[in-house]
């Protein structure tokens, strides 16, 4: 085990929830150093730029002194690579989640050996969330503010100002 151990928690946060919340929190407890690194995705329509998203995480782990809000493009393990960071973190919610996750976490250390990933288990509480659902009940009226932090509901509305509040 390195001293100082740095790990990178990769995802698109297109919002951020309070399950990716949850695992921002508790990863940062157990590294030196958290890379949340957001995904620069050219395929997926995103609701949010990457700029939105880079500035609701940082607002949302500005508690957090060990945690780095950043983005990136390309291969996850080139970036793993150029940060330093050998550990990949990333959450499983059930197990739909571990059959996609065990493929990516295989095929990261396949291209680069080093690469480790481990995996943290959502929070019961959260184990049913997924950003596409929350933007999904904000867009019919629902409220999501058991989902997702109440600047992130602002915003999501803010999206959707013809859609009526039920
Ligand atoms: O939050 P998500 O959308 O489940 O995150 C997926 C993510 C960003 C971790 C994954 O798509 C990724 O690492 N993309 C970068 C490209 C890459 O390295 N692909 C090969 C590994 S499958």
């Amino acid at each position: 085990m390195p001293n100082s151990l740095t790990a990178i928690y990769p995802g698109s946060f297109d919002p951020p929830t309070k399950g990716h919340l949850d695992l921002i929190a508790r990863g940062s407890r157990l590294v030196n150093h958290l890379i949340v690194a957001i995904l620069k995705n050219t395929q997926k329509q995103a609701l949010f730029a990457l700029e939105e998203r880079v500035e609701m995480l940082k607002e949302l782990t500005a508690h957090l002194p060990n945690v780095e809000i950043a983005s990136f493009d390309g291969l996850l393990v080139d970036y793993a690579a150029r940060r330093g960071a050998d550990t990949i973190l990333r959450g499983i919610r059930d197990v739909s989640d571990y059959e996609s996750e065990l493929r990516m976490a295989l095929l990261n250390r396949r291209m680069r050996p080093e690469t480790e990933t481990v995996f943290l288990m959502a929070s019961a509480e959260c184990s049913f969330l997924s950003s596409r659902m929350v933007k999904e009940i904000v867009m019919l009226g629902g409220d999501a503010s058991a989902f997702v932090p109440e600047p992130v509901v602002r915003r999501i509305q803010a999206k959707f100002p013809t859609v009526t509040k039920r």
